[in-house]
């Protein structure tokens, strides 16, 4: 079975860990710093903060720009659903807006046309590492929260680098990201301000200055483990290679693939936005059984998923506010057709050939 995603994990990931596991400072240790200044210098923000994943990234990125209860914050359907949970952490409101078909990222005129006097933050996705058009929300006069999970290595075309905006920007680092940390997160920064109160809260409140059991705001355990900050330095070394490797998988995808003309692949790059490779996500044509084809693909050895289903029409966010299907028709229609394939940087162009054409006679033989 070709998987869908493999992290890079070499000796140098070994040695570090056991390094850590000797020192005995698990947490709370060196490392953490050391990660986040390398992290911060890496993407070019003036500061960024370690935490535990990148949900919570966003949690206190949203406290930090002052989401609280009973507040709106426009947002895509179009992401994993940690975006939108996070508003609800806070007892906010996610207001989803359409997407753009082309980026499939957060519309900026739809979420300029959802903003009410309610509306207390915008929360673009730069999904599947595409960069969401944030200059535009800029100009909306609104506080921003960028869930950048996806979008380690990504460049807006004013040649700043995702995350380096000044607005607080939530990556991830599960094992199917850019770089891993097993489980991990960090918040890039454009204040001290932001920096301290972030610190503090991910440590159930406490200021650096304080006594170990002395805490005055309330906070969370949102800390990453000194050994997987250890793992997070070694990645991190690694990033661009493995940024490279994934951008030559998805231009082999894009050859492979050319002939197929309904398919749909990701947009390539545009007007001097950047992609940072993160899933190889194609959409079916219409009248192809999206779920049938991701069975067909696994029935020849390739594994895939359906990728992402909207999340204004999961159970969940159905019941809790009423939503329906047509509500955003770009996104359903997007979210009705999108596969990803086995997208991963030590992936061969034997392996990208296999998919392709299992995934052209499997919608031959669904078409025809
Ligand atoms: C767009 C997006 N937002 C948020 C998250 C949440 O990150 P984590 O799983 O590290 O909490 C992810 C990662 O899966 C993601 O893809």
């Amino acid at each position: 079975m070709i998987p869908l995603a493999r992290a890079v994990l070499g000796p140098e990931e070994e040695a570090a860990i056991i390094e850590v596991l000797r020192s005995k400072r698990l947490s709370l240790g060196p490392r953490v710093p050391a990660f986040e200044r390398e992290f911060a210098a890496h993407v070019g923000a003036p500061y960024a903060s370690a935490v535990s994943s990148g949900t919570a990234a966003l949690h206190l990125a949203l406290r930090a720009v002052g989401v609280a209860d009973g507040d709106e914050v426009v947002t895509s359907p179009f992401s994993f659903v940690a975006s939108a949970n996070a508003v609800l952490f806070e007892r906010a409101r996610p207001v989803f807006a359409d997407i753009d078909p082309r980026t499939l990222n957060l519309d900026p005129e739809a979420a300029a046309a959802a903003i009410t006097r309610r509306t207390r933050a915008l929360l673009p996705v730069h999904i599947f590492g595409y960069p969401a058009d944030v200059p535009a929300f800029e100009k909306l006069g609104l506080p921003i929260v960028e869930d950048a999970c996806e979008a380690l290595g990504a460049v807006h075309a004013d040649g700043v680098n995702v995350g380096a905006r000044g607005n607080p920007a939530a990556f991830g680092f599960y094992p199917n990201k850019q770089m891993t940390t097993g489980e991990g997160g960090m918040l890039t920064l454009g204040t001290t301000e932001m920096k301290e109160r972030v610190d503090s809260e991910r440590n159930q409140g406490r200021a650096p200055d304080m006594g170990w059991l002395d805490h005055d705001r309330l906070g969370f355990n949102y800390r990453l483990t000194d050994v997987a900050a250890a793992l997070g330095l070694v990645q991190l070394g690694r990033l661009d290679g493995m940024l490279a490797a994934r951008a030559r998988v998805a231009g082999w995808y894009r050859e492979a693939l050319a002939g197929f003309e309904d398919l749909q692949l990701p947009c390539p790059d545009e007007g001097g936005d950047r992609r940072g490779w993160f899933v190889f996500v194609v959409q079916v044509p219409h009248g192809a059984d999206r779920d049938e084809t991701v069975r067909a693909l696994a029935l020849r050895g390739v594994q895939s998923k359906p990728y992402l289903p909207a999340i204004h029409l999961m159970s969940f966010y159905r019941e809790r506010f009423g939503h329906r299907e047509g509500q955003f028709p770009v996104c359903e229609d997007v979210a009705a057709r999108s596969i990803a394939l086995p997208f991963f940087p030590e992936m061969t162009e034997g392996q990208v050939a296999e998919v392709a054409e299992a995934l052209e006679s499997v919608l031959y033989a669904a078409l025809k």
